[in-house]
């Protein structure tokens, strides 16, 4: 039952993501501006985000060295994510932003990961 609520989760976290990042990615260099559509989309896609990241944070049975400051770091650079989406208005720079910070969001996601596996 633990194993399936930590992978379910992980799968939340990772599917949310995909489709957050995928679809500002998509609107920056394929279309060039967000579809109204979309709006909707995200917000559920943050609100899963939100709820997998806080299970992941709150279920480590451990933080190694510098985890918090890589970790808040993270968080600083996800509200940005999450508050320019929220507040886009269609200027091509704020979905240029997003696609900066998600990348370098991800980064150190997996820097994370890997302080926790060494
Ligand atoms: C756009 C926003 C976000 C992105 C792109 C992102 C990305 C990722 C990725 C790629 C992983 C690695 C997944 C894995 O190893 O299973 C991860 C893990 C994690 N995320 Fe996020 N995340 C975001 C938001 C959040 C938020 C809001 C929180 C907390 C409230 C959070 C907390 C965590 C935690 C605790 C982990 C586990 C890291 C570890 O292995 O120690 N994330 N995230």
């Amino acid at each position: 039952m633990d194993a399936f609520l930590s992978i379910g989760m992980r799968w939340l976290h990772l599917a949310s993501i995909v489709v957050l990042l995928g679809g500002i990615f998509y609107a920056r260099f394929a279309v060039g501006e967000l579809a109204k559509g979309f709006k909707p989309v995200a917000y559920g896609a943050i609100g899963a985000i939100l709820i997998s990241g806080t299970y992941n944070f709150l279920s480590k049975s451990a933080f190694p060295p510098h985890y918090q400051m890589w970790f808040g770091i993270k968080i600083l650079l996800v509200l940005h994510i999450f508050a320019a989406t929220i507040l886009y208005r269609g200027k091509t720079r704020t979905l240029t932003g997003i696609v900066i910070s998600g990348a370098i969001v991800l980064a150190i996601s997996g820097w994370l990961r890997w302080l926790s596996l060494v």
